[in-house]
């Protein structure tokens, strides 16, 4: 039988330096969505996917990540007295078992693969999934539990994609497709970042990944890779060259990339519009500046 997802690994270690100063003091998995953080979404997506045990590889200067998961015996007393109790409701859902978070340190950064291979000891011995926060994936049913039943299927390990235009593909893991099977594609290589012209498709791994735990023994094995870092990809790629199975998932949603300015801007604007306490309001400036910046070409 094969073992529930239960653990999830978040890496957080990222220095965040695309949004400097900012990042200077604040984790860039604090920085919001409206008003909710990069991390609670990727903690809620988790959730919906059945894991219980949230496993955070940080780095120096990411305390405020560890207060945001605790809870605010002050701050929810005064929403009590207040009788504000929405505002009470949203700060209760913030909060976490005790024990169901784990911090680990990742002391240098020496790339995504290495953050991963930290949390080993936690992950043990059953499969687990990676959420990488920047990648902020708006879906009717959220990317990771999509994954998760279409594993139940397949077993192996499962990493999410979607098709990128050609000149974007140098920024991803690419995959190497062997074929496709509705949703389902089976991989039989991967690459870290591929040179321009040189990718084996345009389907690009997006932050969701189900792996199995012997890809530890692979972590600990890998060379240094692209940009001079220890790849998750690289390691993901040995596991197809030991006979193991990999499959990429299709997933049914719209990938934002936070992790860009751009990308979190759109992000920004496309949640706030789904809001319904904000759509009116700022639906209606978005139209009037769209029609100034008209005006003045
Ligand atoms: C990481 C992974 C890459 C993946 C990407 C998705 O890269 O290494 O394989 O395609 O996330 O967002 P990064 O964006 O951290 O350079």
């Amino acid at each position: 039988m094969k073992r529930k997802v239960t653990k999830a690994i978040f890496p957080v270690a990222g220095l965040g330096t695309r949004f400097l100063p900012a990042t200077k003091s604040v984790p860039k998995e604090i920085m919001t969505l409206v008003d909710r953080p990069l991390i609670q979404y990727a903690i809620d997506e988790a959730r919906a996917a059945g894991i219980k045990e949230f496993i955070f590889v940080t780095s120096r200067g990411k305390s405020a990540l560890e207060d945001y998961f605790d809870q605010a015996p002050d701050l929810e007393n005064s929403l009590r007295k207040a009788g504000k109790d929405e505002l009470l409701k949203t700060l209760k859902e913030t909060s976490m078992d005790s024990g169901a978070i784990a911090y680990i340190r990742q002391h240098r950064p020496l790339g995504l693969g290495h953050a991963v291979w930290c949390a080993r000891r936690l992950v043990g011995n059953e499969p687990f999934a990676v959420i990488l926060p920047d990648d902020v994936i708006a879906a009717e049913k959220p990317c990771l539990q999509q994954m998760v039943e279409a594993y139940e299927e397949t077993g192996g390990s499962m990493v999410a994609t979607m098709e990128v235009s050609p000149e974007k593909t140098s920024s991803y893991g690419v995959l190497d497709v062997a074929s496709q099977t509705g949703d389902v594609v089976t991989v039989k290589g991967m690459v870290e970042k591929p040179a321009a012209g040189t990718a084996p498709s345009n389907l690009a791994v997006i932050g969701r990944y189900i792996l199995s735990p012997k890809i530890m023994q692979n972590l600990n094995r890998i060379e240094k890779g692209a940009g001079g870092e220890l790849q998750l990809t690289d390691a993901i790629a040995r596991e197809m060259d030991e006979g193991r199975d990999v499959f990429g998932y299709r997933f049914d949603g719209k990938r934002y990339d936070c992790g860009s300015k751009a990308g979190y801007l759109q992000a920004m604007v496309a949640f706030a519009l789904e809001r319904e306490d904000l759509r009116d309001e700022f639906g209606a400036y978005l139209t009037e500046i769209m029609a100034l910046r008209t005006t003045a070409r």
